[in-house]
């Protein structure tokens, strides 16, 4: 065994334990938080990051084979392409009193690769584009109820699902997101389906009816594509008249340049999308049928920072990259085969875990007990090996087959370690610190 890194001496550890003491939480991100990898052994900051590479403060070096900045960046970090149009859109000026041209022609080239939409607007965040999605939807149909199925942010309108009794969310994405300082009043308004349950869908509109004016859902996230479960969403939206939204903040530009939808002939009203289009800048759009997308210019929706220079340039280089290279088939490719690697490396090692999400995410699922416990001890072996790896892996054009068989050699070291411990109950003897979060929690 060959251990790289001494995971007990780190200032990015340090500096994440100063933080929380002057940033609540540490920092704006639950998924970006240590406790949620390696509590107290993380590194926790980056000096750099450049294709998968990413090096600490301390200068230690890891590979990404993680999450990638969140799915952000689907190119590599510091994609040269991308900060190359970047860097100039600075240098000629990311601000002023006009608009940047880039935002019409980053509404004009979404809406040629979705030709079933009319209109688009622009935000930086993903949450903060569902919401004017679920406010724009509403303001068309003038109904107050969402039925929502995945994760949407962290906004008032979602997060009211979890008042009173706060495990609505627990089955979406993360558990125990808390709704302290959501009004109450906003209780009922937004009401959970699960993937795949068309028929809880059929309940939920026939106990509100004629209430539902907004139906939200991920078109795929850990479970393989459901056609025919968006194909009866479909339908279900179209009878009572309700606002189909895609959120394609996660599948989107993953498979294909925008939206995964494309792939299917299933066409929701609006679709929001986000992360992977600016690989590393903010941007976010909502494009959608004019008939809906009017109804935004009767409710204020407006923001300084939407406007700015750098996101647009960004996504229409990504954009560039994805058509040119075509890097949603990259991705696909790419990610199928490291999944039939990793269930076979897992099959030979008789550990129960399945290997399912998108293809240019797979997501190791453990269904032995004490999953959290190895989920741990893995992201811990693996880091003192040089590998940023959790149970979740984005992949990018920077994963080449050299890095994937790497990381595939020291993944089955660790696995098979990890087998061994879980055979003979000393699975808790490894771990060197404590156990990761799997969601939501106070920190202090
Ligand atoms: C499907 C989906 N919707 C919304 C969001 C919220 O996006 P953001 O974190 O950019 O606000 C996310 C983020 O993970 C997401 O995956």
């Amino acid at each position: 065994m060959t251990n790289h890194i001494n995971i007990h001496s780190n200032s990015g550890s340090s500096l994440w334990r100063e933080s929380k003491t002057i940033i609540p939480g540490g920092n704006q991100l639950l998924s970006k938080r240590s406790e949620m990898f390696l509590p107290d052994l993380w590194p926790s900051y980056y000096k750099e990051a450049r294709g998968i590479e990413v090096w600490d403060l301390d200068d230690n070096h890891y590979f990404d084979m993680s999450i990638m900045g969140i799915g952000t960046c689907p190119l590599g970090y510091a994609n040269e392409a991308v900060n190359s149009a970047v860097k100039t859109a600075i240098d000629k000026g990311s601000m002023s009193t006009l608009n940047c041209h880039e935002e019409v022609e980053l509404a004009k080239k979404l809406l040629e690769l979705h030709p079933w939409f009319h209109q688009a607007r622009f935000a930086r965040t993903g949450g903060e584009a569902c919401t004017i999605a679920v406010r724009t939807a509403r303001a068309a149909t003038g109904k107050d109820k969402v039925a929502f199925c995945g994760y949407h942010g962290w906004h008032d309108w979602y997060i009211s699902a979890n008042i009173d009794d706060g495990s609505h969310l627990n089955n979406q994405l993360l558990p125990g997101l808390a709704p302290n300082g959501v009004p109450k009043v906003l209780k009922g308004t937004a009401i959970p389906f699960h993937y795949g349950q068309a028929q809880e869908l059929r309940q939920i509109v026939d106990q509100n009816l004629n209430e539902i004016g907004v139906i939200i859902l991920e078109v795929a996230r850990y479970k393989t594509v459901d056609v025919d479960f968006l194909h009866e969403v479909r339908d279900i939206a179209t009878e009572i008249g309700a606002v189909l939204i895609f959120d394609e903040i996660t599948s989107g530009f993953r498979a294909c340049p925008g939206g995964m939808h494309r792939l299917f002939e299933i066409k929701p009203d609006v679709a929001v999308l986000g992360k992977a289009m600016g690989n590393g800048y903010p941007i976010a759009a909502v494009v959608g049928t004019s008939d809906i997308m009017e109804a935004a210019q009767d409710t204020f929706i407006s923001s300084t920072y939407w406007t700015e220079r750098i996101g647009f340039t960004a996504a229409l280089e990504v954009i560039c990259q994805f058509e040119e290279n075509n890097v949603g088939d990259y991705l696909v490719k790419t990610g199928k085969e490291l999944k039939v690697r990793l269930q076979s490396m897992f099959a030979a090692l008789s550990l129960d875990i399945e290997v399912q999400g998108l293809d240019a995410g797979p997501a190791i699922m453990i269904k032995e007990d004490d999953a959290l416990e190895i989920k741990t001890v893995f992201t811990q072996e693996m880091l003192k090996r040089g590998y940023l790896a959790s149970t979740l892996i984005y992949l990018s054009t920077a994963h080449n087959n050299e890095n994937l068989d790497g990381y595939l050699q020291t993944a089955k070291e660790v696995w098979t370690t990890i087998a061994a411990a879980v055979r003979g109950d000393s699975l808790v003897s490894m771990l060197e610190g404590p156990i990761c979060h799997s969601g939501f929690k106070r920190l202090t």
